[in-house]
């Protein structure tokens, strides 16, 4: 196995600090297992940003895809909301170690991200043919999946640690957007089951399928809190209101969704979304930011 890159291993400390060095000692120990195991061999992995992905190529010369994650509640949250969704609209798990954080995965040729459609209407629509597919009532027995009550409770932790406001987020818009959640939270709605990361680049050219979902975080809540992530990715440089407000209506006509719940879970998901961003340098993703206010404005019309 060649070394990893350096910038996906600064990502892993980052992220997962002490145990991120104790994981990538094994590294090569766990490739070596998992080639034996599954009788596969791992090849160059794809563009790496949180997870070690790659594709690997079985004895009979059919491919796979392996993912190996730092094990935690994340990923027994992805592996619940792939075993839940059972391959509509998703990719499908051909088996997977919960205990070491290995995932095989059915490999999706040609693999090209929803990204590559240059026609906002066509990649909108194709979103919410994969979303149609995906969604499906909330289980009713526990499991390691996430609410987005749990959302609110990140927000308010934040709100609470920054009295002052953080990054280019002020304290008044940061309790707007916790008082936001609050409200959300609070209205019943049949809850469903989300993939809770659903942008362009988690959604894949397939065969099986024209296109299928990738990398579920896993979430239970509303369907519009689903869409806000796509509304958030991919956005021109500038004014950005246009393109949210159409994808936002293919959404509504195509899912039949509340366009005012959207733009309620649009302005409270961009606040933590943006506050996920800000960095120590004081940096921080300004389309996410400028996103409060394109969901906040079209609120307020
Ligand atoms: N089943 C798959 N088939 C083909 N390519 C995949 C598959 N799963 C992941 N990939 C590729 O690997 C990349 C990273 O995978 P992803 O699960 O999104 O990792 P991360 O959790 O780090 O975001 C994807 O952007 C995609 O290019
Ligand atoms: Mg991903």
């Amino acid at each position: 196995m060649s070394s990893l890159p350096k910038q996906f291993v600064q990502t892993l400390r980052d992220v997962h600090k002490d145990k991120a060095d104790e994981w990538l000692r094994d590294f090569d120990k766990l490739i070596n297992d998992c080639e034996k195991r599954w009788q596969i061999k791992i090849m160059t992995p794809f563009d790496l940003s949180f997870n070690f992905v790659a594709p690997a190529i079985r004895k009979d010369g059919t491919e796979v895809v392996i993912k190996l994650v730092i094990p935690g509640d994340e990923f027994e949250s992805e592996v619940d909301a792939l075993t839940l969704f059972n391959g509509n609209g998703i990719v499908k798990i051909i088996d997977v170690d919960i205990a070491r954080g290995i995932l095989i995965l059915e490999r999706l040729i040609p693999g090209k991200t929803l990204a590559s459609l240059e026609n906002e209407e066509e990649a909108a629509q194709t979103a919410s043919q994969v979303m149609k597919k995906l969604w499906i009532h909330a289980p009713t027995h526990s499991t390691n999946i996430p609410t987005t009550k749990h959302m609110e409770k990140k927000l308010l932790n934040i709100s609470k640690r920054n009295t002052e406001g953080l990054g280019p987020i002020t304290k008044e818009i940061l309790q707007e957007a916790v008082n936001t959640y609050i409200t959300m939270n609070a209205m019943p709605d049949k809850p469903y089951l989300l993939h809770g990361d659903l942008h362009h680049y988690n959604i894949l050219m397939a065969a099986r399928e024209p296109w299928l979902a990738i990398d579920p975080k896993g979430l239970i809540g509303d369907r519009e809190y689903d869409v806000i992530q796509y509304l958030l990715n991919k956005l021109p440089n500038g004014d950005s209101t246009h393109v949210i407000e159409k994808r936002i209506d293919i959404f509504v006509k195509e899912l039949n969704l509340d366009k005012k719940r959207m733009l309620s879970w649009g302005f409270a998901h961009s606040v933590l979304a943006t506050c996920w961003t800000v960095q120590e340098d004081g940096s921080y993703s300004e389309p996410f930011f400028d996103a409060i206010h394109v969901f906040r404005s079209l609120k307020q019309r």
